[in-house]
């Protein structure tokens, strides 16, 4: 069944208009796929890094005011955020009354743009799901748009597989549902198959920056920019110190036969490397998504491999539908951005600061963005206001989708600035202007309300 599944699944990607280069760098993975292929790397085959540190590294004012000046910046939009119950991008979410992630992605740049004196290009790599709510969106801002270059490029779309044999499914209630887009690392493909990497080229910008839109801590800064240019680097990415909310989590590591650096996801970790992947002194570091390449080197690479870069894959198991899982599984064919690291000849890792990695992958982290523990200022950049960021765990079914989670905040997140934890297990709705100060735990077995005003400051007692 396995090559019937792979002509129909090609049939199927022309009918529908998708390019040449991207059905077949769909069908490199496919065959990966089939073959089993797992991607596992090995402990004994890697070792931790040493990587330099975005403070302790000088970058003169000339050398970043000149590489933001031949950067172009683009967020990549085209996810769905399923895992927080959404079927549109997670940048239309408001982070404050008014503003959604998209309105201060846009107003970072136009501030930039005006203090650099920089043209600096914003440009959203949107999904067939995403593009045309993010673009209705954005039409607030006539300026964004930068002349010659357009504010989006789709990504690819790919049929998603059953997972009984590897067929493209059918659907016919929501034939849109037959499809899925192929994971961050079609990143690559898109700019080269939409003409766009040409495009910049022509345009004269060196490099890009590349962040994911659901971290408003990826600014782009013109140290990081300076820093890049002048290092010689065809590509890095910016790294953090994992802490222990990062252990399950993949990091970078070098690969000691060839040196190269890598990216060791979970799913890439065998079961008895476990507690290597887990230990925190040796793998220090994790990626933030926030990523810097040189156009040309880009292309050039991208040229000499006939546009398939051939990252490693990633086998995501859904249901066809995601938010109904009675309907068949399914695999999706994906590849993530940031592994890309490993094609390059010289890449480099730099290690930032937590402000730069500002991620939204729950609801816990909503509300702590929500929250007041973050000012937003004139230059739209997050300035964390609280000494340390609140750990928030909000348990069970009353909170994890989007929609379940604004109707227990209908007033917005409580103040947090003097939180270090809150956890919640149960129903609570919270009124306008409550205060959670220092570790707080809430629990009940009925719905409850957290009036409005309210202090809390240490465990509540439960209605058992
Ligand atoms: P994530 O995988 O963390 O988030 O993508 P998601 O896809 O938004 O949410 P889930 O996994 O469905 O819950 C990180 C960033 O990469 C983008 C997302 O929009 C987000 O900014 N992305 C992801 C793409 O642009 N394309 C993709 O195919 C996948």
């Amino acid at each position: 069944m396995g090559s019937a599944g792979l002509n129909r699944a090609r049939d199927k990607m022309r009918d529908a208009g998708v390019d040449e280069v991207a059905i077949e760098t769909f069908a490199h993975y496919y065959r990966l796929l089939e073959h089993g292929e797992t991607g596992m790397i090995p402990e004994s085959s890697i070792e931790p890094v040493d990587i330099p540190s975005l403070s302790d590294v000088s970058v003169s004012e000339e050398d970043a005011a000149e590489a933001i000046r031949r950067t172009a910046v683009i967020k990549l939009n085209g996810g769905l955020g399923t895992s927080m119950g959404m079927d549109r991008a997670k940048s239309l979410l408001c982070v404050r009354r008014g503003l959604s992630f998209l309105d201060i992605i846009a107003r970072q740049v136009l501030h930039l743009r005006k203090v650099h004196d920089a043209t600096l290009p914003l440009i959203f790599m949107n999904s067939f799901r995403t593009s045309a709510d993010t673009m209705a969106a954005l039409a607030r801002y006539e300026d964004l748009a930068v002349d010659g270059l357009p504010l989006e490029f789709l990504q690819n779309k790919e049929p998603k597989l059953l997972a009984k044999d590897l067929s493209p499914v059918s659907y016919p209630k929501d034939p849109d549902l037959e499809w899925c887009p192929p994971g961050h690392g079609d990143l690559y493909t898109a700019l080269r198959g939409t003409g766009l990497l040409d495009r910049l080229i022509e345009a004269g910008y060196e490099r890009v920056f590349v962040s994911n839109s659901d971290n408003l801590g990826a600014v782009p800064d013109p140290r990081v920019a300076g820093w890049f240019a002048t290092s010689g680097a065809p590509f890095a990415i910016e790294a953090v110190r994992r802490t222990a909310s990062d252990k399950k989590g993949g990091h970078f590591a070098r690969r000691k036969n060839d040196g190269r650096l890598v990216l060791r996801e979970t799913a890439q970790t065998l079961p008895e490397d476990q507690a290597a992947l887990a230990d925190l002194d040796r793998h220090q570091f994790c990626s933030t998504n926030n990523l810097w390449f040189d156009l040309v080197a880009m292309r050039d690479v991208l040229d000499a491999r006939d546009g398939v870069l051939g990252l490693p894959l990633i086998r995501n198991v859904k249901t066809v539908d995601p938010g109904d899982t009675s309907t068949p599984e399914v695999i999706q064919v994906e590849t993530a951005m940031g592994a890309a690291i490993e094609v390059f000849e010289g890449s480099q890792l730099i290690e930032v600061g937590r402000d730069r990695f500002v991620p939204v992958k729950t609801t816990n982290d909503l509300l702590v963005l929500r929250s007041d523990v973050y000012d937003i200022g004139q230059d739209f950049v997050l300035d964390q206001v609280s000494v340390e960021l609140p750990y928030v765990e909000l348990h069970g079914d009353f909170y994890k989708l989007v929609g379940d989670f604004d109707k227990r905040f209908p007033d917005g997140a409580p103040s947090m600035r003097k939180a270090s934890a809150l956890k919640v297990d149960g129903d609570f709705t919270f009124g306008r202007g409550v205060q959670v100060v220092g570790e707080v735990e809430l629990a009940a077995k009925s719905a409850q309300r957290v009036e409005a005003g309210t202090v809390l400051s240490e465990a509540e007692p439960t209605d058992g």
